[in-house]
């Protein structure tokens, strides 16, 4: 501690003695002074030592011999105030200049409350909701002692198959790009460098394969993904994270277009660019040479920090010595990690964090966990069996039913398991006496899979872990007896779908429909002929063709954290009344993946619902249209949605245009409307989608009442990027369309100057 304080007050009066502002001027007299195998050192990231696996290089005895000789810039997954003040002890007083670590987390949907997964977060379509889950983990996390989060994950997906689909905010740029501005907002509320990952196009991975290739123009990049990178930049990201995948033929994490032009250069990105873990060696898989090459690569793309590669640190210095690399490329990177400590507040008290007293899983955290997933569930379908009478017998059904860890979703390493609210928890809750519970079926028809699919991530990481024969009984007696117990219940509520490890990182599903002993169950349970709930647990969207068909109202519980069981019963009993719309497309069959609503015309359109038709752009089995468009969700209530005002329907440079239509409760409660706006450019020089977002009012409406709905667009809404990727607006008819969900607009056409 001593000698950082020293060597603050040093650099203060070097620092003031120049014009520059003071943290430029105390990082490059800092740096003046540093050797350069201290400055290298700064470059360096590895994991805490529970978070390893066989793909993260480098053993404990490696990293601790890294941090006693000065050669590591910081660490994360820690989550042990002790032992990181204690390691940050070895940084103070270690070197000459003894340079505090900076320690990151992954952060993805909560610490140590945790929170409805990001996508069902994103399915409220409420950025306040979304900044104040960022603050409320932002300050568990700076009470554990971290500085930086490995959050937003900003990820445009267009494909369910891809399991972390379950991480980002949908297939929407335009909404992405709100809710990636909320996280930064919360974050920084919370003091916090975020950083925003994965960069680039992680998403659109080929055939929602994780890890797997990308292709796409820049234009397709600029126009359907960037966008919430971007707006996470500049609402003051202060780390961006590069990802897995190639883009052009070059991988993101050595890709000089990508972090170096297009990051940089354009978007005006001032903080420091970290790797993916491992991902500098990763890059010799996908054929950039040796680990040397690798990592020099990287460096000139404009990385400056290298996660769990040991990429710099190892290689760097023989680069320089041969002319590969210049130390102007390793200032740069040290410059730029050196300032992020700076912003942390890191040279003024290494400690700052490290105290060990910020309060955590409080009592208002977790109220705010249950709001939150109160506002991310999505009712699919009711016929009118929703909401539940607190009176009725419920056979509560299925494999996810009674399950800590299925509430908490695809990261929960850092949560409360054993007091996370189970669904059937949380229904005894709110009915006590009229829950019947029987567990029904197999997650899996393979038995090893299963246990595989039932291991948390920390299990994963365990060198030990091995799979096992889990299932205790025969799938056609635990049916048999859910179907026994349906004689003495008034509906059944079947809580079935994926478990927590099947979405999430290395989670891609070539089937999306419900596991075949579950379906098994359901088809069981619809025979009964009592009413039947699908309680939908997924990270992912699902084919659910044959539930939609058949069972009588379906929800979509996703993962929704500790608090969720209680939640789901607030929805489920009608305490709350369901106002999730989602954020990704639901597709009819898994062949319609990559499914997105924001999809080009072609130049044989065919409609969503229309059935066969030779020589268009369509298929023989299943029509085109999802099951349930981007941006749909029932309520208890109805909302009518009256015709656009007339209004004026030119729109010039300089004078915006306000449409403004009526919205009516039809319903017999209050709820909240989700009224959505879309474009489309009828003629343009480009190709382009058939519907675009471009704003969204959220509106409560009380039963009965009408509400007054005004959109004000300028021209800057119409913008898109053309083939010389320039952001334009281009003259032109344009339809505007208005509607509470993709499918279901009204529209308008207007035209700009
Ligand atoms: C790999 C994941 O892709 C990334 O999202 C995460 O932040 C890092 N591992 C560190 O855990």
């Amino acid at each position: 501690m001593k000698k950082s304080f020293f060597l603050a007050l040093s650099l203060l009066a070097a620092a003031t003695a120049t014009a520059k502002p003071h943290r430029e001027a105390f990082v490059d007299s800092l740096m003046a002074s540093m050797t350069i195998e201290e400055r290298v050192g700064q470059l360096n990231l590895a994991s805490s030592w529970g978070f390893r696996s066989a793909l993260s290089v480098g053993s404990e005895a490696e990293s601790r011999a890294q941090i006693a000789s000065g050669q590591m810039g910081a660490l994360y997954g820690f989550k042990n105030v002790e032992e990181m003040r204690r390691l940050q002890q070895i940084a103070v007083s270690s070197g000459k200049h003894g340079i505090p670590f900076l320690f990151g987390m992954d952060v993805i949907h909560g610490v140590e409350t945790t929170f409805p997964i990001p996508l069902a977060l994103s399915c409220s379509w409420n950025p306040k909701l979304i900044e104040e889950s960022a603050r409320v983990a932002g300050g568990e996390a700076t009470a554990l002692g971290i500085d930086w989060v490995f959050s937003p994950m900003v990820d445009i997906c267009r494909d369910a198959r891809w399991g972390r689909i379950a991480e980002g905010a949908g297939e929407d740029p335009y909404l992405g790009a709100q809710m990636a501005r909320a996280y930064i907002r919360g974050y920084r509320a919370a003091g916090l460098n975020a950083c925003v990952k994965h960069f680039a196009l992680y998403g659109a991975a080929e055939a929602g394969r994780d890890y797997n290739t990308v292709s796409m123009s820049r234009q397709e990049a600029l126009n359907g993904f960037m966008a919430p990178y971007k707006a996470a930049v500049e609402a003051g990201a202060g780390s961006v994270m590069t990802s897995f995948n190639d883009f052009e033929e070059i991988p993101a994490t050595c890709n000089p277009w990508l972090v170096d032009t297009l990051l940089r250069k354009q978007w005006g990105f001032g903080g420091f660019v970290v790797t993916d873990a491992n991902a500098i060696k990763e890059t010799i898989a996908h054929g950039m040479g040796d680990l040397q090459q690798c990592s020099a690569r990287a460096l000139q793309a404009g990385v400056d920090m290298d996660m769990n590669s040991n990429g710099f640190v190892g290689t760097l210095l023989a680069s320089l010595g041969e002319g590969k690399v210049s130390e102007r490329e390793i200032n740069r990177a040290c410059r730029r990690v050196l300032l992020a400590k700076y912003d942390a507040g890191l040279f003024a008290d290494p400690y700052r964090r490290l105290g060990g007293s910020g309060r955590v899983f409080t009592a208002e955290t977790r109220a705010f966990a249950r709001r939150a997933a109160r506002q991310s569930q999505v009712l699919l379908k009711n016929n009118g069996v929703l909401p539940l009478r607190k009176d009725a017998k419920i056979l509560l059904v299925g494999p996810m039913a009674d399950r800590a860890d299925d509430m908490l979703g695809c990261w929960n390493i850092t949560s409360h398991k054993a007091e996370a609210v189970t669904l059937r928890q949380g229904m005894q809750n709110a009915a006590p006496h009229n829950i019947i519970y029987r567990e029904g079926s197999w997650l899996v028809a393979d038995s090893l899979l299963e246990k595989t699919l039932r291991t948390s991530l920390l299990g994963f990481l365990d060198p030990n872990y091995k799979p096992e024969a889990v299932h205790q009984r025969p799938l056609q007696a635990m049916i048999d007896e859910a179907v026994a117990a349906a004689a003495d219940a008034d509906v059944i509520v079947a809580a079935v779908g994926e478990s927590n490890s099947m979405n999430g990182e290395g989670a891609s599903r070539a089937d999306i429909t419900i596991p075949g002993p579950q379906r098994q169950l359901l088809r069981a349970l619809k025979a009964t002929g009592k009413p039947v709930v699908l309680a939908l647990f997924t990270g992912r969207p699902l084919a659910l063709d044959w539930e939609d068909a058949n069972l009588d109202a379906i929800l979509c519980l996703w993962a929704l954290g500790d608090q969720g069981g209680a939640a789901a019963a607030d929805v489920l009993y009608g305490d709350a009344n369901p106002q999730g719309r989602l954020t990704t497309s639901w597709p009819q069959a898994v062949g319609q993946c990559p499914l997105y609503y924001n999809h080009k015309s072609t130049g044989r359109p065919w409609p969503d619902d229309a059935p066969y038709q030779k020589f268009t752009s369509c298929y023989i089995d299943v029509p085109n249209g999802p099951l349930y468009p981007f941006g749909y969700g029932l309520s208890y209530t109805e909302f009518k949605y009256g015709d656009i005002a007339d209004s004026d329907t030119t729109l010039a440079a300089d004078s915006p245009l306000t449409l403004t239509l009526p919205v009516t409760n039809t319903g017999k409660r209050g709820g909240v409307a989700t009224v959505q706006l879309y474009i489309h450019a009828v003629t343009s020089s480009s190709t382009r989608p058939v519907k675009e977002l471009k704003a969204f009012k959220q509106v409560a409406i009380a039963a009965g009442e009408t509400a007054k709905v005004s959109f004000t667009l300028t021209q800057d809404d119409l913008r898109h990027y053309n083939h010389d990727l320039r952001l334009v607006c281009e003259p032109g008819m344009y339809e505007i369309h208005i509607g509470s969900n993709s499918r279901d607009t009204q529209k308008i056409a207007i035209h700009a100057l």
